[in-house]
């Protein structure tokens, strides 16, 4: 019998193995996450008197301008002795947004967040964290949480 289209036993078994191990994979990896892994922030999510000194981050000399300030905060001077603070985990599924053009963007499923952390694109609904700030001008200290 000829069969030019028919795999040899050899290709077959090679073939098989090939399509396994990438089933293996793909179950390993089956949670539903796009992206990086979600970030699941202390309980406290690292806020409470947390502090900064302000000019240890030049470009929170400049009013509106959102500086990553650790790992999961971000801080935006808001006027002279003024700054608002912000939790960068996703209100969606909780993965790290990054900063991009003055904005939070979610790298897990695209959720683009506004300078002020409101929602712009979703899935996220909800607004990003927001923490309270004050603000010591003789010592440049600023204190998040
Ligand atoms: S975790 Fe889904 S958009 Fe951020």
């Amino acid at each position: 019998m000829g069969c030019e289209d028919c795999l040899s036993r050899r290709q077959f078994l090679a073939r098989s193995a090939v399509a396994a191990a990438a089933a293996a994979i793909a179950a390993g990896c089956g949670n539903g996450q796009i992206g990086p892994t979600a970030y699941q922030p202390p309980s406290n999510n690292g806020s409470n008197g947390n502090t900064i000194k302000v000019g240890n981050f030049p470009q929170l000399a400049t009013v509106g301008t959102l500086v990553k300030v650790d790992s999961y905060q971000a801080v935006k001077r808001t006027g002279a002795t003024t700054f608002d603070a912000y939790s960068m985990v996703c209100t969606h599924q909780g993965c790290l947004t990054e900063l991009t053009s003055n904005m939070f963007f979610c790298p897990c499923h695209g959720s683009e967040f506004d300078s002020s952390g409101q929602v712009l694109r979703g899935p996220a609904s909800r607004p990003l964290g927001q923490y309270t700030t004050s603000y010591d001008a003789t010592t440049d200290i600023l204190t998040i949480g």
